[in-house]
């Protein structure tokens, strides 16, 4: 009986083998058989893109949400917007390991995880924490970081630690971890979801909320180019998941790994710091 399931099994190889093969050949006459978005080049074996399926389109597709400084954001280089950061360099390095050419989408953070699992992008990398509710891979963390609370200065006397929050109204983005600790860890918090972090200093800015909670570096960008909004000194939450990672479709595990390589590779170089201290200042010259 085992040996007919394992023949069973071998000639199924066989089989996706064969198919695998004659679906690149489709690829190379330019008519994959994915008429979506072009993008998505799928191995016949268990639905997952694989590396060599990366390489062989030559661009990998990097799915952000960049309003999030200093991890990914929109700034003026030379008279033209780009999307620019840290999280963005950690992509071009990924890119140029795996040989391949990087392709930005920008999109809200919420739409992120919905791209991946339809092959619209093929990595995502956007600050994003790796919540084991999330529908996703993911890989390493490659930076850790914890969440600070973003005030107008009118505000510094009335909100200088965690009681004062309650009651109060707070601005975080949609679909984020940030949201989910201002519903259930501060009493009642009056919680308003917004969809970019610039709306939500936005909001602060004409007091329309209390405070925002985001992520610590990226409080202090917005204060840094802001002079009326501060971050609350001391006042930082704990999150389990304190650290970021980045996501690929749920299951892929050999992209996981050569992700986690690729990430070991730059922390060795020191190239994680490099890009970091870099990207602050950026943000100081052109946000
Ligand atoms: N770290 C938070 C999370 O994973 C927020 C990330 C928001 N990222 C962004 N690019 N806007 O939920």
């Amino acid at each position: 009986m085992k040996k007919k399931i394992s023949l069973l099994l071998a000639l199924i190889m066989v089989f996706s083998v064969i198919l695998t093969a004659c679906g690149s050949n489709d690829a190379n006459v330019g008519d994959t058989s994915d008429k979506g978005n072009g993008t998505q080049v799928e191995n016949g074996g268990n639905g997952q893109l694989t590396v060599q399926d990366i390489k062989d389109k030559g661009t990998i597709v990097l799915g952000t949400s960049a309003d999030y400084p200093p991890f990914e954001f929109h700034a003026m280089i030379n008279g033209k917007d780009e999307i620019v950061g840290f999280d963005i360099e950690l992509a071009k390095y990924i890119a140029d390991e795996l040989g391949v050419e990087l392709e930005i989408r920008d999109m809200d953070f919420d739409k992120l995880l919905g791209a991946l699992a339809t092959g619209m992008v093929d990595m995502v990398i956007a600050g994003m924490n790796p919540d084991p509710e999330r529908e996703a891979n993911f890989t390493d963390i490659y930076y850790e970081a914890n969440l600070a609370v973003l005030i107008h200065k009118d505000n510094a006397d009335k909100i200088t630690k965690m009681e004062d929050l309650e009651g109060k109204s707070i601005g975080v983005q949609i679909g984020t971890i940030q949201e989910e600790v201002a519903k259930e860890e501060i009493k009642d918090a009056e919680v308003k979801s917004l969809g970019t972090n610039p709306d939500i200093v936005m909001n602060l800015m004409t007091n329309k909320i209390d405070c925002a909670i985001m992520e610590t570096p990226v409080a202090e960008s917005y204060a840094q180019v802001n002079e009326d909004i501060i971050v609350v000194e001391g006042l930082n939450f704990d999150i389990d998941s304190g650290g970021v990672a980045i996501a690929v479709k749920k299951g892929n595990d050999e992209l996981t790994e050569k992700l986690n390589e690729i990430i070991a590779a730059a922390k060795e170089e020191g190239l994680l710091e490099k890009w970091f201290v870099e990207a602050n200042e950026l943000v100081n010259e052109s946000l």
